[in-house]
């Protein structure tokens, strides 16, 4: 791809807004002693633990532009696998080993913002960014236990957000799994935009005809589709005793094209121990998401046969248009808006 056609896919993405957000860079538990690579919005960068702090550096050595992630972390510095100079947590080289041991308090290496919340290491690139990550309220419930992952989507970040969020496809790309066609359900949604989110609230469904349902699902009282600026995609899902289960899935681009997805799921605690748990919700969620991962990449790649997207929307497209406004205006309508329809999935 030629930087023209990289600008204008961004430009289609709202890379300006995105620019300006946090991100999750990587799970907690995935840092451990070494340096790891990760990149976010076509920006390579090395991230280590200083301490309990976390420190993100430009992966490129200014010497000859070795990997810095390749290299060791030594009394909270970052040493280069190549030639051994080491950089402190602003970026200045503070050893330089050779010939003699000259350092510079300049930064030489760019360093970016980063903190830790609620299990994950979120980073930005903007010196000033937009407001805080996200919190949800399930992250700090000891009623509820927790287990997470990550994986790649090939996909634009709005495509990607839709998908996840998206009702309409489930019969098709998830049969049998999720919901099942040829035996569809009719029930209402209420769309509402309100706290800084887009919200679908999907009534009375009673359960699923899809195994993931059938599996482990209590008898569902409504379920949540959010999208929780900047990044998260969030579905929950109540009974009549209250939230049962919340998928929290934060999408970080690696570039136009291409997403990480990191994933948490909340399950209220019960007699099952979480592990056990864990075992059975693993394999369906995999296999959506394979399933999920496949339809994207084919979109993906005839929106390019096609030399950019051609988008009819219709009013099942629940979310998509408040997704839309945020990656071209950096915001959602600061007043409470709210629609009901008839939906038959
Ligand atoms: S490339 Fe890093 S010290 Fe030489
Ligand atoms: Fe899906």
């Amino acid at each position: 791809m030629s930087d023209g056609d990289e600008s204008k896919d961004f430009a289609r993405t709202g890379g300006d807004v995105l620019r300006r957000q946090w991100y999750v860079a990587c799970h907690e538990h995935d840092l451990k002693h070494a340096p790891i690579a990760r990149t976010v919005l076509g920006c390579p960068l090395a991230l280590f633990r200083d301490g309990r702090t976390v420190v993100a550096l430009s992966d490129c050595c200014p010497h000859r532009n070795a990997p810095l992630s390749a290299g060791r972390v030594i009394e909270g510095c970052l040493q280069c696998p190549y030639h051994g100079w080491r950089f402190d947590a602003n970026g200045r080289c503070v050893v330089r080993p050779g010939v003699n041991q000259a350092t510079t308090q300049e930064t030489i290496v760019k360093s970016f913002r980063t903190m830790v919340q609620d299990g994950a290491v979120w980073v930005c690139l903007n010196h000033d960014p937009e407001g805080q990550p996200p919190r949800r309220p399930w992250s700090a419930d000891p009623s509820f236990g927790s287990f997470r992952w990550s994986d790649s989507v090939d996909a634009s970040f709005a495509d990607a957000m839709e998908n996840l969020l998206d009702g309409t496809h489930t019969p098709f790309v998830h049969s049998g799994l999720v919901r099942s066609q040829g035996k569809s359900q009719v029930f209402s949604v209420i769309v509402r935009v309100r706290d800084n989110m887009a919200e679908a609230e999907y009534l009375n469904e009673g359960k699923q005809a899809g195994w993931i349902s059938r599996l482990f699902e209590r008898n569902r009282s409504s379920s949540f589709g959010r999208f929780i600026p900047p990044c998260l995609a969030e579905l929950e899902y109540t009974s009549t005793r209250g939230t049962e289960f919340v998928l929290n899935s934060y999408f970080t681009p690696i570039d136009s094209n291409q997403l990480q997805v990191h994933s948490a799921i909340y399950l209220r605690r019960s007699l099952i121990p979480m592990f056990l748990k864990r075992m059975l919700v693993t394999p369906f969620f995999r296999r959506v998401l394979r399933q999920d991962q496949h339809i994207l990449r084919l979109q993906q790649q005839n929106i390019r046969r096609h030399d950019g997207p051609h988008f009819q929307s219709w009013e099942g497209d629940l979310l998509r248009g408040w997704i839309d406004t945020w990656l071209r205006t950096g915001e959602l309508p600061q007043s409470d808006q709210e629609y009901r329809l008839d939906l038959n999935l």
